[in-house]
């Protein structure tokens, strides 16, 4: 591991949430792991006042919440803190750039950090071409031949398929595709970066890893938590938007890709856009058929009362905005031509839990006495959280008289691993970037790509108010009827764990 040149940091949208919990302790982590740069500093932008000590001893909080080391030895936080600064301006006025610009100059004197820089916008989304345009205009957006500029963006990325394309012409106005760093913190969680080595590092898996023998992939991202504070953002969004434009679809595009000729980010990228450009448009009149969205309702969750959706703060109380989106998308390419890919997420579900499942082929012929074909053998599960792991599960002969067939598992945890440390999304990603490395960032042409499969079902759903939005109550698996999108009717969705709640009300909304 080496350190990324000497550079700062500037963070827009500093006194948020993100900052908060995520980057800067990110950050951190990455300090005492000795992997900045020998000489950094992190400048917070943004409206609220604060002078350098209150934003340092604001976000000396987050780290001791939220960093992996938060227990590390005051010593080291009270040196790192001393790498922040903080600097307010309105991000709108285009004329407070130059004083920006003034004070990161200053500091690159002062600490001599040699003009490398990365601008990080961790905004409301509308900011996202208003900062790289201020930036462009006053000259700090190019790479001179002494130093260099990259600018992240946070997700969302584009609302629907033309926010996404005005959005990257607006960036690539100012900045060139090699300095932008498109981010999807999915793709920094080590377990969705292991589905390269699984797939690619081991013999035994790739050749059954097609439409020969497999039958079909089932990629599930749901979380027990409802909208929680973020009602308001959450309503102009839905589950569709919100987790399967992004990062269902890229755990999609690596599950499918084709071998890369190279580990460099071009080569891998090629092959993931290939997946996007290869996923079959869904019609308007399939759409009812292919995609089921729901909306958790209030209920009872362990004796305690949980909110529906429509009660939540911040959310119109008679939104239709999914919490839960299940679809069926088909790769058309000669790897995967007919092979079915079951997509589900949802909110305040019964469970956390990020897993794909590969469904092999049943044998041609069954010689033994079974129930149905949907046994729970002949699955590799790809967990990605929690519990980190893979897990393969076949059929074994249980031992005595007869041929019975028991499954069982092997199983692997990356917690057996006792000595790894698992570094945090973010802090893998903003290592790569301080790097100059955008393997694990998205590029614009797959953002777009994304969006092009996704905008025609958000299209349908307007458009069409005879397509259900059906009512699943908290601590439930989601509408009922997301069981009827799979082809075959042996088959259901994987439930790593029971309902919470028996009684609820199921209904249409
Ligand atoms: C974010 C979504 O991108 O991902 C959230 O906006 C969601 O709604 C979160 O809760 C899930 O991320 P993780 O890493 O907790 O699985």
């Amino acid at each position: 591991m080496k350190n990324p040149e000497n550079q700062v940091l500037v963070i827009f949208g500093a006194s948020g949430d993100l900052t908060y919990r995520k980057l800067i302790p990110s950050i951190y982590d990455l300090y005492i792991q000795d992997l900045l740069p020998e000489r950094f500093a992190i400048l917070g932008v943004s409206r609220t006042n604060f002078s350098d000590e209150n934003f340092r001893e604001k976000i000396g909080e987050g780290i001791k919440t939220f960093a992996n080391y938060k227990n590390g030895d005051v010593t080291a936080l009270h040196e790192f803190l001393s790498k922040l600064y903080y600097f307010s301006i309105n991000t709108e006025d285009y004329n407070e750039y130059i004083k920006l610009d003034l004070r990161i100059n200053e500091l690159n004197k002062e600490l001599e950090t040699g003009g490398n820089c990365i601008y990080y916008l961790s905004t409301p989304p509308s900011l996202y071409p208003v900062i790289p345009q201020a930036l462009g205009n006053a000259g700090m957006s190019r790479n001179s031949k002494t130093n260099w500029k990259r600018l992240i963006v946070e997700k969302p990325f584009g609302y629907d398929i033309e926010s996404a394309k005005e959005l990257n012409k607006k960036l690539l106005k100012y900045f060139d595709e090699n300095q932008i760093y498109r981010i999807d913190h999915y793709l920094g969680k080590e377990t969705v970066q292991n589905v390269f080595v699984t797939r690619f590092a081991n013999g035994i898996f790739e050749p059954l890893w097609n439409r020969n023998y497999i039958h079909h992939v089932e990629i599930t991202g749901v979380e027990n938590i409802g909208v929680e504070n973020r009602g308001g953002y959450y309503d102009s969004s839905g589950a569709l938007r919100d987790m399967l434009q992004n990062h269902l679809l890229q755990i999609t595009s690596l599950i499918a890709m084709e071998p890369p000729s190279s580990f460099d980010p071009d080569s891998i990228r090629n092959e993931t856009i290939k997946v996007f450009q290869s996923l079959r448009p869904l019609k308007e009149e399939d759409i009812n058929k292919s995609v089921i969205r729901g909306q958790y309702l209030s209920s009872t969750i362990k004796g305690e009362k949980v909110p529906g959706y429509r009660e939540e703060k911040g959310v119109n109380p008679l939104s239709k905005t999914e919490t839960y989106v299940a679809l069926k998308l088909f790769i058309d390419n000669w790897r995967w031509g007919g092979v079915p890919f079951y997509i589900r997420t949802g909110k305040r579900l019964p469970t956390r839990v990020t897993e794909v499942v590969i469904h092999f082929k049943p044998t041609p012929h069954y010689l033994f006495a079974r129930k149905s074909l949907q046994d729970g053998c002949n699955q590799l599960v790809i967990r990605i959280q929690p519990d980190e792991g893979i897990l393969l599960k076949f059929g074994m002969k249980v031992p005595g008289s007869g041929f019975n067939v028991q499954n069982v598992n092997m199983d692997f945890h990356y917690s057996d691993l006792m000595d790894q440390y698992l570094p945090s999304a973010y802090e893998r990603l903003l290592y790569d970037c301080m790097l100059g490395d955008s393997t694990l960032y998205q590029r614009g042409d797959a953002a777009e790509a994304a969006w092009t499969f996704v905008t025609p079902i958000l299209e349908a759903w307007k458009n069409n108010s005879n397509i259900p939005v059906h009512g699943y109550p908290a601590g439930t698996w989601g509408p009922e009827n997301a069981d009827d999108i799979i082809e075959e009717k042996q088959f259901t969705w994987r439930y790593p764990c029971k309902n919470l709640v028996n009684d609820g009300l199921y209904c249409e909304l």
